[in-house]
């Protein structure tokens, strides 16, 4: 695996970002660390967690903390801290998982948005002390403010993470789920006060495209402007959630059942599907890893963040590193539209 540039921070991390989101919950320890272990020996340093993750799973049994606590249990374990470039973030654990559901178990979604501790500075001191806790280290790599925060000035999230890197405790930030705009404004702040700055933007991005006003709610999709910006602008890097959107791209029952797919059922997304398919066909892959080698030939630099939910899964996926498009090949994927 290679490394690639993280912005202009100097440092090269891995061109894929492993998945961490369901290590503890969906996924036992044992399938996670052979995952984790087969990750750090195929090259791969780059880990993705966050500290709600992943509370939504099952009925109840999970508060959020479960895949930090892995992560920092198997970096322990292995002694190989040092090996790692450690992201996590802060703004989306809820302020009492409990309330969040009821009697049997199941999910009030529409209250969630009301749930999250966003990111005031109070929330960010006491975020970053329970995470390093849970990950067993006294510095985070790349920290992320998970969801914006419309309500908390910009200025005191930034001035509270500026003290985490002036203590040591986070080397850079990074922002997701962010509109364009609310970055260009954070980083306009962060130059004027000789802040650290965001070096890396974390948004849902995948070969197929939201229909035009499609609302995933807090989450957001890298959209036209945002790409737009990142080309001139390569002191931040997209770093791509959801690459697979769920894994629905091989097989249109599991497409049909995902809840977000009337936000990308549309004519342009079934050419694309066409054409993926036809390509994928050519070259003797999957979609799946079709989809990934797309997004790992994008220039400026896409970093996936690749998820399995099964070691076959994982292999399965990580195979897309081998996978190379030509000029034309690129050219029949991007001009794919209806
Ligand atoms: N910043 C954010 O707000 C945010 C949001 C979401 C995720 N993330 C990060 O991004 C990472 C990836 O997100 P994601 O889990 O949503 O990614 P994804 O690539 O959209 O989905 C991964 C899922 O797709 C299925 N899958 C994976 N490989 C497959 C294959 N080869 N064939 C068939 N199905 C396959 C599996 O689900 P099945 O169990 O159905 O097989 C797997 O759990 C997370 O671990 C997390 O670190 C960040």
């Amino acid at each position: 695996m290679q490394k690639v540039a993280l912005g202009k921070t100097g440092v090269n991390v891995s061109e894929i970002n492993l998945g961490c989101m369901l290590m503890g919950s969906a996924l036992d320890r044992t399938t996670s660390y052979e995952m984790l272990d087969r990750f750090v020996a195929a090259g791969g340093d780059f880990l993705d967690t966050a500290n709600c993750y992943a509370w939504w799973v099952g009925r109840g049994e999970f508060v959020g903390a479960e895949s930090e606590t892995l992560v920092g249990q198997w970096l322990k374990e292995r002694k190989n801290r040092d090996r790692v470039f450690l992201a996590t973030k802060v703004g989306a654990r809820l302020k009492d998982v409990k309330r969040i559901r009821d009697g049997q178990g199941q999910v009030y979604w529409d209250q969630v948005r009301q749930e999250y501790e966003y990111l005031s500075a109070q929330v960010i001191r006491q975020a970053v002390e329970d995470s390093l806790r849970r990950l067993q280290t006294d510095h985070i790599d790349l920290y992320y403010a998970h969801i914006d925060d419309r309500v908390t000035a910009q200025e005191e999230t930034l001035a509270a993470l500026q003290r985490l890197v002036e203590e040591g405790k986070v080397r850079f930030i990074a922002c997701s789920n962010f509109r364009t705009w609310r970055l260009e404004r954070a980083r306009q702040i962060s130059a004027a006060r000789g802040w650290a700055s965001y070096v890396a933007i974390q948004q849902q991005y995948s070969y197929l495209r939201p229909k035009p006003g499609a609302d995933f709610g807090i989450a957001l999709n890298a959209d036209d402007e945002l790409l737009d910006y990142l080309r001139c602008n390569e002191e931040v890097t997209l770093i791509a959630y959801s690459p697979l959107l769920k894994g629905i791209y091989e097989n249109e029952q599991k497409r049909e059942a995902y809840y977000n797919w009337p936000l990308f059922n549309s004519c342009d997304a079934e050419v694309r599907l066409e054409t993926l398919a036809q390509l994928a066909q050519e070259l003797g892959v999957s979609r799946h890893q079709l989809v990934l080698a797309w997004l790992l030939h994008q220039r400026p630099r896409v970093i996936p963040i690749v998820a399995a939910s099964s070691l076959d899964q994982y292999e399965h996926n990580l195979q897309s590193l081998q996978i190379h498009l030509t000029d034309e090949q690129l050219a029949i994927l991007n001009s794919a539209t209806a």
